[in-house]
Formats: C-alpha cells, structure tokens, sequence
C-alpha cells in the first residue's frame, strides 16, 4: 500500500504503546508535527486535505475517528497536575489534550506553518486566553482600536478592570503602535484585515517595532485572512488566532478557536488557558472543523473570486456610495493587499444612503444571502453595521482615531460576507432589494 509521507503516528507517535496500539496521534504538547518532517514540505491543497490525518491501522478507516472520550486510560502511575504534562504524556483527559482535537492542531500547524496549536470552544475563548494569560496587572498591551467587537470590548471593559493598561491605536499606520509603547508593554493585539472595516495592518513593520524594544510580543487575530491569505508567524507575530467558526470551520456549523505559535508558547498556554480556564473544543466540534479545514485553500479560492465578482457589481450600482474589499483598486490599501494576502478573502463592505432602511428591506427580502451575523461560511451573510451604536457599545473612538473609521465605514456599512453559490445568483438577489421600492 502506497503510504502517503503524513502517517503522524509514524512520525511522532515515538515508542509510546497507546499510541502504537490506537494509532492515535501523539500529544500534541509541545511536538513538533510531522510536515517538518517532510522533504520537500507539503502544499498548502495537500496539507489541508491530510495533514492531522493518517488511516486507522486498527480498521483501515480513510477518515478520521471521532475520539469523544473524556479520559484515557493511562500508561502507568502519572501525575495530577497540568505541570506534570511533557513530551512523553499521553493522553489523560480531553480538557487537557484529546486525539480528535490534536488531529486539527496538527492540521492547522501544516496551514499556518506553526510548530504547535491550541484549540478552543471558540474564538473568543482563544483571544481571552492569549490576553488573560500573558498579561498580568501592572503591563501594558497596544491593541487595534478597530476588530472584532468581543475582544474591543473585553480590551475595553475587562483588562482595565484587572489593572491592565491598554492603548488603542489606529494600527493601520505602523507608526501609531510604535508611539504607543510604553517600557511596560508587553504585547501588541492586532487584526488584518479588521473587522467589521477591513482595513488593513502592515503585519511585517509591526513586527519590527516590536522587535526593537526586548519583551514585547504580537499577537494576529487572522480569522478574516486564514493562512491561505497571509501567515502572521512568517511576517514575525509570536501568536497567531483564529475564530475557526468562520472560514477554518466553513460551514456555519462548529464554533471554535484557535491559537499557534512556537512550541514553547503554546506549552505554557496549554497549561494556563486549557487546563486552568477550561474553555476547550469539543472533540465532534474538532471533527466537524477538520473536515472544513480538509477544503479550506480551494474555498477560499472561490470565495475571492465571488467576492470579486460582488464588489464589481456594487462598485457599478447606481445606489452603492462605495464598496471597500482589499481586492478592488479602490481599497486605500490596495498596495498593502497585494503584499500581505495570497488571497483577498471572502470579506467586504459597502455603503448606501439609506443603510438603516435598506438593512430592514434585506432582512425581509433577501433569497438567497442570509441577513445574519457571522461570516467565512458557505451560504452568503450581511448585516448592517450602524457606526454611532457601534462606537457607543464597541470601539468608542474619537478624533483622528474615529476619523479614520469614518474614512472606512462612514455613518454605516454592510459587511458581506460573500459564499460560494454563484455569484450571478448573489448578485441579483442584491440588485433586486437595491431597487428602489415601487
Ligand atoms: C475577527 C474575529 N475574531 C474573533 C471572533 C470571535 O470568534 P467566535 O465567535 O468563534 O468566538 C470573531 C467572531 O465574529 C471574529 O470575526
């Protein structure tokens, strides 16, 4: 039998007997996964589909098993405590580590080209986990005032309250964070491109600065890019994040998150943010994302070439003011697009005179895309984005800071997330609420 060069219980089970026996793959603390191991390395298409995975020895099964158990039965007398975990452990209790939610650690590794992943409930337990446990009272974190509103308002709201300072900075200027920092910082929280705005952040100058002055990290909250886009850890981030119930995930089905980063990092956040906080992926959550994961690059392809196709369509519009999408000509940052993303994405907004009005004619009359919020699935979503109640519950910006959101969003935008049916389909179905009432 032809055994493609991915079997991970080759490659990383080492002498471990349940390994061996199960064929399950090895925990994934700290490993290195098996594409290092590769010569020449996999392509992204190839990665996705078998990274994480290998056939069952015990039944012979081409899919993955869905491993839902809680414990594992364990080798010999171990210890108790999350500080006991190395290299050799197997297995122990799913909130720990599972062979489920290792097989998409492993798979995720391969797309992002990390050494190690950690998997969470969702992408709001990844970000809270990063920040909650590398910062403590008394640092001090440089964040985008623009993303994804969640982590805006626990920026905002929770880490002041645990006696972390926090600056927000338009980091759309790279210049903005290098004015922020302070001898007390430690990390900078970024996201390109920005929800809801997609603005952009020029990842590599970042990383920079940061570079310059010892201790300070940088995080990417890549959800809106994913790895086919851009990979942050190449650029010179520390951590990368992704909420895997966008495009990783792809189907509208599984929320989770994700963190990756280098194997030591990850180790200790294992530690604190899995076993200490708690908020883990469930194993079917983990099965359900692998098999999204499996056809992410060739999605992601047909996302930006519908999403191409949306943006012309409402740039042409008579009642469209103005559509951004990194893809187009028009995005301030176009340049910066072409740099940092492989791939445009499937994420764009647009504006017209009568947002608020138009947003109820789209939630009664709209066929076929989804008036609802979320975004990378493949069913097309939008959702109108008033800016004065955003910037009243979320980003709270003033001045040039506020400014520059208005430059994206003006009084509000749609953000589209554009799918994978065909984009005459969506185009129409936009073109026929974009007329005017009769
Ligand atoms: C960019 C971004 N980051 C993080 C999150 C949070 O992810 P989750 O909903 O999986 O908690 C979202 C959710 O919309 C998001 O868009």
């Amino acid at each position: 039998m032809a055994v493609l060069p991915f079997r991970v219980s080759e490659a990383v089970a080492g002498g471990n007997p349940v390994f061996a026996r199960t064929g399950a793959i090895a925990h994934p603390l700290g490993r290195m996964h098996y594409h290092f191991l590769m010569k020449p390395p996999p392509r992204l298409r190839t990665a996705a589909v078998h990274a994480g995975e290998s056939p069952d020895p015990a039944t012979g099964a081409s899919a993955p098993n869905l491993v839902m158990s809680s414990t594992f039965v364990t080798r010999g007398a171990t210890g108790f405590s999350a500080h006991d975990l190395d290299d050799a452990s197997g297995f122990l209790y799913t909130r720990w580590s599972n062979p489920t939610v290792a097989q998409l650690e492993a798979k995720l590794c391969a797309l992002e080209g990390a050494e190690a992943c950690l998997c969470f409930g969702s992408g709001m337990a990844a970000a809270a986990g990063v920040l909650l446990s590398l910062l403590s009272a008394g640092d001090h974190i440089v964040m985008s005032d623009t993303n994804y509103a969640g982590v805006a308002e626990l920026g905002r709201d929770t880490l002041p309250r645990l006696g972390i300072e926090v600056s927000f900075a338009d980091t759309s200027d790279p210049a903005n964070v290098e004015a922020a920092l302070r001898p007390n910082t430690k990390l900078i929280w970024l996201e390109t491109p920005a929800n809801p705005i997609v603005r952009l952040t020029d990842l590599e100058a970042i990383a920079r600065i940061a570079a310059a002055q010892p201790g300070v990290r940088v995080a990417v909250d890549s959800t809106f890019a994913t790895p086919v886009a851009t990979r942050p850890l190449e650029l010179g981030a520390h951590y990368v994040m992704h909420s895997l119930t966008k495009y990783i995930g792809g189907h509208g089905d599984a929320v989770g998150g994700a963190v990756l980063g280098s194997r030591e990092d990850i180790a200790a956040l294992r530690v604190e943010a899995a076993v200490h906080y708690g908020g883990v992926l469930s194993p079917f959550n983990a099965w359900l994302i692998m098999r999204g994961a499996a056809t992410l690059p060739i999605r992601m392809k047909a996302h930006e070439e519908n999403a191409l196709a949306v943006a012309r369509f409402l740039e042409d519009h008579p009642r469209v003011t103005r559509v951004v999408y990194p893809g187009l000509a028009s995005h301030p940052q176009h340049e910066l697009a072409r740099r940092q993303m492989a791939n445009f994405s499937g994420m764009l907004t647009f504006r017209s005179a009568d947002g608020a009005e138009l947003a109820e004619r789209m939630a009664r009359e709209l066929r076929v895309i989804h008036y609802a919020v979320s975004l990378g699935h493949h069913r097309s979503l939008v959702f109108w984005m008033d800016t004065p109640s955003l910037m009243e519950s979320s980003f709270r910006l003033e001045g040039a800071q506020l400014e520059s959101y208005r430059a994206y969003a003006g009084d509000g935008i749609f953000r589209m997330s554009v799918g994978l049916e065909d984009a005459g389909d969506l185009c129409a179905d936009l073109a026929r609420v974009l007329a005017a009432p009769e």
